[in-house]
């Protein structure tokens, strides 16, 4: 048998509320490798934005934005941290006034050049799972593996919608559904790296599947990649 073991470098994107986060976490503890939510970078400079009074279209300060804040994601014992200067904003980050923020911040070439350079410094050494919206088409398009996990827009506005209850903050499900829907077609209208299926993607419908039933679908296409003949 053997015994090297190739360090893959996975992409997983798709839509709000597809199931990401939970497969990227999930998958990444499977294989021990470390897991990267992009989205928390974005989140990270929408957060700075604000904080530094900076208007979320007002380009030319927010590309200064960009390239001034310092941005890292560090491994913690109970999931990764997102410090913004070497604060801590992590438990910030959730909120439907960043998850706006972050929204619009996003749109930016000078935000996504910045946070893209990042990511791939995180991914040298491999052995990561990266999720996001462009992980697979424009930050990592060698990856070993990229996956694409989508759902109906009512699944996927119901489990945004539990995420927030879970959180505490109050609000209806209507409002919720169309938050997701004006988020998405933000994702996939923006010119720079919109959210799209990249053409070698592996697409995961997670309408009716749970997160076991993603993980056992990703694990699947691991083992098949990690096979020796397809070294
Ligand atoms: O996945 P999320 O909801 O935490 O992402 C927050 C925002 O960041 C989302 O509106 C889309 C954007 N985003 C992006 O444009 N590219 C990524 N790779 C990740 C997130």
């Amino acid at each position: 048998m053997d015994e090297r073991k190739r360090r893959l470098v996975i992409a997983i994107d798709g839509p709000v509320g597809a199931g990401k986060s939970t497969a990227a976490r999930r998958l990444a503890q499977a294989l021990s490798y470390t897991y990267i939510d992009s989205g928390a970078m974005y989140r990270a400079m929408g957060w700075k934005a604000i904080h530094a009074g900076v208007g979320l279209h007002d380009r030319e300060r927010l590309a200064g934005l960009a390239l001034s804040t310092d941005i890292r994601v560090v491994a913690a014992p109970e999931g990764p941290r997102v410090l913004v200067d070497g604060q801590d904003v992590t438990s910030a980050l959730r909120t439907p006034e960043m998850d706006e923020a972050s929204s619009v911040v996003s749109t930016l070439p000078e935000i996504r050049r910045r946070l893209v350079a990042l990511q791939r410094a995180m991914a040298k050494e491999g052995g990561i799972v990266m999720d996001g919206r462009d992980i697979g088409t424009v930050v990592f398009p060698e990856a070993d593996l990229k996956f694409y996990l989508d759902a109906d827009l009512t699944v996927r506005s119901a489990r945004r919608l539990g995420d927030l209850r879970r959180m505490g903050t109050p609000v209806e499900r209507e409002a919720v559904r169309a938050e997701v829907a004006r988020r998405d077609e933000r994702d996939r209208g923006r010119e720079t790296s919109p959210l799209t299926v990249a053409a070698d993607a592996i697409r995961i419908d997670s309408t009716a599947l749970d997160a076991d039933g993603v993980l056992r679908v990703m694990l699947e296409a691991v083992q098949h990649v990690l096979k020796p003949d397809n070294s």
